[in-house]
């Protein structure tokens, strides 16, 4: 998936530094910083991915994840136009809510994410996340400032509405896209995969653009945390909570090994 026409143009009008474009600027040595980074163990969250549950037993999937020690999960919705495939839809989310007492994250893989919100927020979602880069359909044609506009309406629309709104950024798009939005944003949702499918390959630049929104973060004092999704596992994930992240979610490398409470514990920041 490439960077869309109209971000391209609009992330450049945002860059204020050329090496954000890539999220690796400002980092100066990642060793250096990285003690005064690091996550704070007790503030650092786990959140199991229901893409890898069991389809024919998500309830007793959720039960066991609850006594997991997850803090939170993680829904993802796909309509097969934003991502090539089908996701959970809001029934999904209400049985599941009568299941459990942890917050569910809806992760929105889906193009012009609007009309999505409020049927997640009538079955209670405690956070909705959409992608920047799908409010190219209804975007393009509008320039910059619209984009900038209904970008910042969204995230409006969702607070108004009573969740917690999260900004997702696939792994093509610059960082530097998020500049106009960080005073809307509760969280920042970093892809660590091409967004779609679980059990792929972790891409390793992911780390360089956790550690540059934590500084972008910092800098501009800021409380939106940031939350990696896709590919973590017990390797990478000391790096991901050392450069910054809040929150790691995690499909395969919970849901799809015998012992959950294990598993998020292998996540946790020792
Ligand atoms: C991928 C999804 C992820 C996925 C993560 O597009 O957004 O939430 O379930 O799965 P793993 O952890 O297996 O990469
Ligand atoms: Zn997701």
């Amino acid at each position: 998936m490439g960077i869309p026409h109209f971000l391209r143009l609009f992330c450049v009008a945002f860059v204020l530094d050329p090496g954000l474009l890539q999220g690796n600027a400002m980092m100066g040595s990642h060793e250096e910083a990285a003690d005064a980074r690091r996550t704070d163990a007790r503030r650092a969250e786990v959140s199991p991915s229901l893409l890898a549950a069991k389809r024919l037993s998500l309830g007793e999937e959720v039960a066991l994840l609850k006594s997991s020690g997850a803090d939170r999960l993680h829904l993802d919705v796909k309509n097969g136009h934003f991502v090539p495939n089908l996701g959970f839809d809001p029934d999904v989310l209400k049985a599941l809510k009568a299941h459990t007492p942890l917050p569910i994250d809806v992760h929105l893989m889906v193009q012009d994410p609007l009309g999505w919100v409020e049927p997640f927020q009538q079955v209670g979602a405690a956070s909705l996340a959409f992608h920047i880069e799908a409010m190219e359909t209804a975007l393009e044609e509008q320039g910059d400032v619209k984009v900038r506009a209904q970008v910042k309406a969204l995230c409006q629309t969702i607070r108004q509405g009573g969740s917690h709104v999260g900004l997702a950024l696939s792994p093509n798009t610059p960082v530097a896209c998020l500049d106009p939005f960080l005073d809307c944003v509760d969280y920042v949702l970093v892809m660590g995969v091409v967004p779609g499918k679980g059990g792929q390959t972790f891409l390793p630049q992911t780390v360089d653009r956790v550690a540059a929104i934590w500084e972008l973060r910092e800098k501009q004092g800021y409380s939106f945390k940031i939350q990696v999704d896709g590919g973590v596992t017990p390797q990478n994930a000391p790096r991901l909570w050392e450069v910054g992240a809040d929150v790691l979610v995690a499909g395969t490398a919970i849901l799809g090994t015998p012992d959950y409470r294990q598993a998020v514990q292998a996540l946790r920041p020792s």
